[in-house]
C-alpha cells in the first residue's frame, strides 16, 4: 500500500525544498524527491548554481585586490599566491554547509525526503526509482514538479565538462587556464567568466547580440561592458561561434559576424557554453499524464496548475525569469493557493543581481521598456564617483539610476552598477512594492557614508534636486 501524502514535491531545489517547508508549516504532510547522486536537495542552486559560483565569485575578488589593490591602501606583503585547490574546497565546504542546513530544516519541519527519479505514474501517484534500484509508490492529494533546469546546448559543441563546459565544469577546474572562451554574454558568462580573469586567464566573451546582459537596461550594459573591458575581459558582440575543433593540445574556436559574413578562428584552451537554460523535465512521466509543455519545453501553467487537476509546477521549469528567489516566490504562492490561500507573486518585481566586480541589479523596467510601452517617465542618475563612501574606498565605477511615472512620480525601474548593489536593490524593490514615488525614497533618511546614499540623490534627480553632484 502506497504511504499518503497531501504533497509530493519533485525535485529539491530553492522552489522543491521552499514548497516542503511552507507545506509543513501549513500544517500539510509532505514528501520531497531529488534524484542528485550526492544525496543532496538544494537543487541547482545550492549545489552547482548560485552558492558555489558565489564562493569562488567571492574568493577571486579577494585575490584580485590582494594583487592589484592592496598595496595602495597601505597592505604590503612579501609574496601571494594562489592555492586553486583550497579555493575549491572552501566552495564546496559553503555548498555542504547549506545543503546540510536543508536537511536540518526537513527533519525540523517533519518533511519526508526520499533520494532518487520521481515519476508520475498517475495524477495522485508518484513512483520514486531510487538510487539503489528500489521502487516506492507514494500517493498524494497534490504533486507539485519543481524539477528545475539544465544548461542548453549549442548544436555542434559538445560539452565534455572538461575543455569544453557549461557552468558546471566552470566551478571545478583544476587548473587556471591561459584562454578561456566564453559562449554567450550572460549572467553565467560574465560571473564565471570573471572568476577565471581575476585568477590569470584570458577571456573572450563571444555574444550573438550586439551587447552583453540583453534583458538589461541598455546604459547599464554599455557602462558594465565598459567596466569589464577595463579590467581585461575581451568582448566580441554581433558574433556567433559556428564550431569548436578538438585538437590534441587547443581548441580551434571558429566564429563569423553573426549577420554573416568573413569567419575566423581563435585558439582556447577552455570553451564554456553558457547561452541559457532550458526546463528540465526528462524522465518525469509529463507526456503520459497528458501534462502539456509549450515549445521549448516549460510546463504550461495557470497561477502554477498545469492542465491536469492536482499537478502544479514551480520555479525554472515554468515561465518566468529563472532565479533562485522567483523559484522560492513561486513556491510560497503555490503552496498557499492548494491549502486555499490567496498565494500570489508579484513577477513586476523580481529583482535581477550580477555578482561580478562591480555588481549589476535592477527591478523593475527598462527605459527601453518603457519607451516601447509608451509610457512617459522621468530620470534620476547618480554616480557612485560623487559617493562619498564609494570615493573613500576607491570603488567609484558604476552608477544609479531611478526611472519614476512622468506623471504621479511612482517608481517603474531602478538600475544600478557598483559595489554592494546586490544589497542595496531591496530598498527600491520594497518601496516598489508598497508603490512608492521617487520622493518616499528622496525624502528618506540614508546613513552617511554609506553607498545607499548613491540611490537617494538618484532619485532625488528625478524632480531635479540632486544635491551632491
Ligand atoms: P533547481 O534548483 O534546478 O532544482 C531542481 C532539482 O530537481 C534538481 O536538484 C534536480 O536534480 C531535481 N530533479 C529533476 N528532475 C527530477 C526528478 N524526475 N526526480 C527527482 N528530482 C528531480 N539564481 C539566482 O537567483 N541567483 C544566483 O546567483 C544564481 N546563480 C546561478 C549560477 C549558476 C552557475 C547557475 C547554473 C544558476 C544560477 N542561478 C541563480 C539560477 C538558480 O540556480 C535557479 O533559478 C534555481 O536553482 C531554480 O530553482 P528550481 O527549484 O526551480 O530548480
Ligand atoms: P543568459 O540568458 O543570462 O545569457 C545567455 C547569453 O547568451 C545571452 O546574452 C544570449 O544573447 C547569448 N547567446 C545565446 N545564444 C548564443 C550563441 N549561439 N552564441 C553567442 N551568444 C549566444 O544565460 P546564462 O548566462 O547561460 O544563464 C542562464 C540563467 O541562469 C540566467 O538566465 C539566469 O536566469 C540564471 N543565472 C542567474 C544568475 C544570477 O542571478 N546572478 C547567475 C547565473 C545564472
Amino acid at each position: 500500500m502506497a504511504e499518503q501524502f497531501d504533497m509530493v514535491i519533485i525535485g529539491g531545489g530553492p522552489g522543491g525544498y521552499n514548497a516542503a517547508i511552507r507545506a509543513s508549516q501549513l500544517g500539510l504532510k509532505a514528501a520531497c524527491v531529488e534524484m542528485r547522486d550526492n544525496k543532496r536537495f538544494g537543487g541547482t542552486c545550492l549545489n552547482v548554481g548560485c552558492i558555489p559560483s558565489k564562493a569562488l565569485l567571492h574568493a577571486s575578488e579577494l585575490y584580485e585586490a590582494a594583487h592589484k589593490d592592496f598595496e595602495s591602501l597601505g597592505i604590503g606583503f612579501t609574496s601571494l599566491k594562489l592555492q586553486l585547490d583550497k579555493m575549491l574546497a572552501q566552495k564546496e565546504a559553503a555548498v555542504k554547509g547549506l545543503t546540510d542546513g536543508i536537511d536540518y530544516l526537513f527533519k525540523k519541519n517533519k518533511i519526508t525526503s526520499l533520494y532518487g527519479r520521481g515519476e508520475i505514474s498517475a495524477p495522485g501517484l508518484v513512483t520514486v526509482h531510487g538510487l539503489d534500484g528500489t521502487k516506492i509508490d507514494l500517493a498524494c492529494k497534490n504533486i507539485i514538479i519543481a524539477t528545475g533546469s539544465d544548461v542548453m546546448p549549442l548544436p555542434g559543441v559538445e560539452i565534455d565538462e572538461t575543455r569544453i563546459i557549461s557552468s558546471t565544469g566552470a566551478l571545478a577546474l583544476s587548473s587556471v587556464p591561459k584562454h578561456m572562451v566564453v559562449i554567450g554574454g550572460g549572467v553565467i558568462g560574465l560571473e564565471l567568466g570573471s572568476v577565471w580573469r581575476r585568477l590569470g586567464a584570458k577571456v573572450t566573451v563571444v555574444e550573438y547580440l550586439d551587447r552583453i546582459l540583453p534583458p538589461m537596461d541598455g546604459e547599464v550594459s554599455k557602462q558594465f561592458q565598459r567596466i569589464l573591458k577595463k579590467q581585461g575581459m575581451v568582448f566580441k558582440t554581433s558574433t556567433k561561434v559556428t564550431g569548436v575543433e578538438k585538437l590534441k593540445s587547443k581548441l580551434k574556436v571558429s566564429v563569423e559576424p553573426a549577420k554573416g559574413g568573413d569567419s575566423e578562428t581563435f585558439d582556447a584552451d577552455v570553451v564554456l557554453v553558457a547561452i541559457g537554460r532550458r526546463p528540465f523535465t526528462a524522465g518525469l512521466g509529463l507526456e503520459a499524464v497528458g501534462v502539456k509543455t509549450d515549445k521549448r519545453g516549460v510546463i504550461e501553467t495557470q497561477n502554477f496548475a498545469t492542465n491536469v487537476p492536482g499537478i502544479w509546477a514551480i520555479g525554472d521549469c515554468i515561465e518566468g525569469p529563472m532565479l533562485a528567489h522567483k523559484a522560492e516566490e513561486d513556491a510560497v504562492a503555490c503552496v498557499e493557493l492548494i491549502a486555499g490561500k490567496p498565494g500570489h507573486v508579484n513577477y513586476d518585481l523580481v529583482p535581477n543581481v550580477v555578482y561580478t566586480y562591480p555588481e549589476v541589479s535592477s527591478v523593475g523596467k527598462t527605459e527601453e521598456e518603457l519607451k516601447q510601452a509608451g509610457i512617459a517617465y522621468k530620470s534620476g542618475k547618480f554616480p557612485f564617483a560623487a559617493n562619498s563612501r564609494a570615493k573613500t574606498n576607491h570603488e567609484t565605477d558604476g552608477f544609479i539610476k531611478v526611472l519614476a511615472d512622468a506623471e504621479t512620480d511612482r517608481i517603474l525601474g531602478v538600475h544600478m552598477v557598483g559595489v554592494g548593489v546586490s544589497e542595496m536593490i531591496a530598498e527600491a524593490v520594497a518601496v516598489m512594492e508598497f508603490g512608492g514615488a521617487s520622493e518616499d525614497i528622496a525624502r528618506t533618511c540614508h546613513a552617511h557614508p554609506t553607498r545607499s546614499e548613491a540611490l537617494r540623490q538618484a532619485a532625488m534627480g528625478v524632480e531635479g534636486w540632486t544635491m551632491q553632484m
